[in-house]
């Protein structure tokens, strides 16, 4: 799949955002390495720490069903009633997406021009990981 229809995706997933308390929606899709796409969005909660970002939700949907090769996330972001635009990835998603994929794993963010992509490793240098262990 190409990285333009994977934002469609994450758009989408966006529309589901349950963030009563920022009112920050955010959308994800993930693309597995066999083609398969796991969307999510964030989920807030009234104690706000069990909180969980859109990327974790589309990786945790995925692991649990048996996936663990990833290609791809596209990531969308923004105010509620606003069009959705660049949204970066969290440190704590950056150590989630570090766990299960190599350093050259896209990261497929929304800029105003269509989509930037990055590497794990340009947004998480020098992470600490399983191989370090
Ligand atoms: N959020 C995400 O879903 N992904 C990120 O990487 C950044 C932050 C969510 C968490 C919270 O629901 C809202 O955006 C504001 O921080």
């Amino acid at each position: 799949m190409d990285y333009i229809s994977l934002m469609d995706k994450a758009l989408e997933a966006r529309k589901k955002s349950y963030s009563p308390y920022s009112h920050f929606c955010v959308g994800a899709a993930l693309l597995c390495k066999n083609g398969k796409v796991y969307t999510g969005c964030n989920i807030e909660n009234a104690a706000y720490t069990p909180t969980n970002c859109a990327e974790r939700t589309a990786i945790f949907k995925a692991v649990s069903e048996g996936e663990r090769e990833f290609e791809a996330i596209a990531i969308v972001g923004g105010k509620e009633n606003e069009p959705g635009g660049f949204c970066v990835p969290c440190g704590v998603c950056r150590q989630v997406i570090a766990e299960f994929c190599d350093k050259d794993f896209k990261i497929v963010l929304g800029s105003a021009d269509g989509i930037t992509v990055y590497t794990l490793d340009d947004l998480l240098p020098h992470s600490f990981d399983k191989s370090n262990l």
